[in-house]
């Protein structure tokens, strides 16, 4: 594939001409614009449907077929986007059976986006149909670089076709009504369907306490959007099979099944738009590397795209701060640093009116270049130029964490313990942060993917495993590797049906050499903590109860009747180790463990110096990125000499970074 071949940095934007086409002097000065800020592809044609068919049939390709000839003739590429995510009014007026049923079967108007059932064979038709034409018409011109799949895929639709739908799925999934109350846990609650034709999607006026089921509705949905995606990109495959196809995701948008979706684009691609400013930024970071942890995760490494961020403010954030002068460089560098090969706005120009208006653009509504916000971004169009070497090169991860959709999806249905404060992704990142602030790579995973390559694997919560994975785990530890588990593993399987014979379950227990008997969930005024390496921690939430069957223990809680039992274990097995924390907490105990462990296994780090807070120190390929989120000064010391690629200086003995400053040492 020609972008894979040659890979590149981009700098790019949503670009929307068809807001335009009464002004065609704004084209012309666009393509300028582009050229003076760096810009070298622009995502086009994403909710331009009503504007290339505007009646049913009748398509004006010809504006289009402009935009892309000016891009190609200036040097700039293409994200060409298929319009599914916003269909024309007609249709939806034409054609209601398009569009979706909320949970209690309420049947949309048409209006906003996202708005289709995600089963309809006449939407899939005509989405499939609309693609070809865009295919057959671009499929040689020089601008088309990438196929930028519809817009943020979301939602759900519960309309009787999609329930109809989600019985055939549910069918194929268990074969018999058997094996299906079996998987569903029938008998409670005499729940015990005789029939696939009895069973309704989970509903707020209907069922929705079956654990199985929600699971499977999940699954079903996700699945329903991996299917249109497919069906979207068949003709695209069939007529540009050289050119890749990505679709931009959203965070950790629990809705679909990313880990699954990933495998089905080139190239992953995801919206950015951190809350810079608001507390904490050295925070706002680490949670911003987690995601771009994960996004590096969802291909094993393969590096991203971030199709979106804002050059500004956004206008849905409840205060939209504008970025600091220099944090747009600085979130731009800290996509490279964690495998990212481009730098993406929303959006190019300001449109007039309607609901963006006011969204941070490149091209305000003033209309010319000479503001802080274009300024920034040609900067970082210089600085990703000068960078372009960095482009399809992996970034060596020593630590891996697992953060799964499935178990996400399960541990936010369960009902049980601290069913309050029971949060997933918030104790990934609180593990996650201290490889984070220690500069250590560290790549998000799933449950299926390969856990070999890492040094370190951390899997918090590993609350629900899918078939295989406690195996793969325990060859993982016997063969040499170090896991850590903690509160609430190994519990249920992809039914989110519980193990039998003690938690962890699988043969996790005989990995991490402990028992968990019983589960304690604290109210937020309750008062627990462990003692670890001389120093007592608060310990919050939900705390396990362990027995040290063989493993050493590390810490036992304070207080309570349980007083003395073990909360923090290691085991010896096979190779490797297995550590076992017993209990969530705020970041202090995490950090003193993790921080540990960092030093018992040496993991490889970019600089051994120690690294001032708010900095982040990542490594991709030979480049050693240094980051300063704070609006402090910070210092670090440097081991050797290097070249700071972003002014072409020499820095040695001590990097000084000013407030939001970078330097990318080679
Ligand atoms: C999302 C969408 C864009 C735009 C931005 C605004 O990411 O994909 O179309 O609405 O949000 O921040
Ligand atoms: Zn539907």
């Amino acid at each position: 594939m020609e972008f894979f071949d040659h890979p590149r940095l981009w700098h790019g934007a949503d670009y929307n001409p068809e807001q335009w086409r009464q002004d065609p002097a704004v084209l012309e000065e666009d393509i300028r614009l582009m050229k003076q800020a760096g810009i070298t592809i622009v995502s086009v044609g994403i909710f331009s449907w009503s504007d290339l068919e505007p009646t049913e049939g009748v398509c004006d390709f010809g504006w289009l077929d402009e935009v892309m000839d000016r891009l190609a003739a200036a040097g700039i590429r293409a994200a060409l986007a298929t319009p599914s995510a916003a269909p024309p009014p007609w249709m939806a007026v034409r054609y209601p059976e398009i569009l979706r049923a909320d949970e209690r079967g309420l049947r949309r108007r048409y209006g906003v986006r996202q708005q289709h059932c995600l089963t309809s064979p006449l939407y899939r038709e005509k989405t499939a149909a609309f693609n070809r034409r865009l295919a057959e018409r671009y499929k040689d011109h020089p601008a088309l670089a990438l196929w930028h799949v519809s817009n943020e895929y979301g939602g759900e639709c519960f309309c009787p076709r999609c329930q109809a739908e989600f019985r055939r799925w549910l069918k194929d999934r268990y074969g018999g009504i058997g094996e299906l109350n079996a998987a569903w846990w029938g008998s409670f609650w005499s729940h015990r369907y005789s029939d696939f034709e009895e069973i309704s999607a989970p509903s707020p006026v209907g069922e929705n306490l079956v654990s199985g089921q929600n699971l499977d509705w999940k699954r079903f949905v996700s699945d329903c959007h991996i299917a249109f995606f497919d069906n979207e990109i068949a003709p695209l495959r069939e007529l540009t099979p050289q050119i890749p196809v990505t679709a931009n995701l959203m965070n950790t948008y629990p809705g679909i099944d990313y880990q699954k979706f990933a495998r089905h684009m080139d190239i992953v691609s995801w919206d950015n738009y951190p809350t810079w400013h608001r507390g904490d930024n050295a925070v706002v970071a680490q949670q911003t590397a987690f995601i771009h942890d994960i996004y590096r995760g969802l291909r094993d490494g393969q590096p991203f795209l971030v199709m979106e961020s804002t050059p500004s403010q956004v206008n849905w954030h409840g205060v939209n701060k504008l970025q600091r002068p220099g944090v747009l460089r600085l979130s731009a560098l800290q996509g490279l640093a964690h495998g990212s090969d481009s730098m993406q706005y929303f959006q190019w120009r300001k449109g007039r009116g309607s609901h963006e208006k006011y969204h941070g653009a490149v091209v305000d509504h003033v209309g010319h270049p000479h503001t802080r916000v274009f300024r920034e971004v040609s900067e970082v169009g210089a600085v990703l130029a000068r960078m372009q070497s960095l482009a399809g090169t992996g970034k060596e991860s020593p630590a891996a964490l697992i953060y799964d959709w499935e178990n996400e999806w399960a541990i936010r249905g369960m009902n049980g313990f601290n069913n309050e404060r029971r949060t997933y992704q918030p104790v990934c990142e609180r593990y996650h942060a201290p490889l984070w602030r220690a500069g250590i790579s560290t790549i998000c995973i799933g449950e299926e993917q390969d856990f070999t390559p890492y040094r370190l694997l951390v899997a918090p919560m590993l609350y629900m495993l899918k078939d295989g994975v406690a195996k793969r785990l325990a060859e993982y530890v016997a063969a040499g590797g170090n896991l850590v588990l903690t509160y609430m593993s190994g519990m249920t399987d992809s039914h989110d049906l519980c193990f039998r014979g003690g938690f962890p379950g699988e043969g996790l227990r005989q990995v991490c050499g402990v028992w968990a008997e019983e589960t304690d969930a604290l109210y937020e005024e309750d008062r627990q903590s462990v003692t670890f390496g001389g120093v007592s921690y608060p310990v919050r939430r939900s705390c396990d109860l362990l027995h040290a069957e063989g493993a050493q223990v590390l810490a036992a809680y304070d207080r309570d009747f349980y007083a003395g039992t073990p909360a923090v274990t290691c085991n010896r097995y096979g190779r490797g180790r297995a550590w076992y924390v017993g209990f969530d907490d705020d970041g202090a105990f995490t950090s003193a463990f993790m921080e540990e462990l960092i030093r018992e296994l040496d993991l490889p780090r970019p600089l051994p110096g120690p690294i001032p807070y708010g900095v982040s120190v990542q490594q991709r390929g030979e480049r050693i990125f240094l980051l300063n989120f704070l609006d402090s000064p910070a210092r670090l010391p440097l081991p050797a000499a290097y070249t700071d690629e972003l002014t072409g200086g020499r820095v040695e003995g001590e990097a000084q970074l000013p407030p939001y400053g970078a330097m990318v040492l080679i």
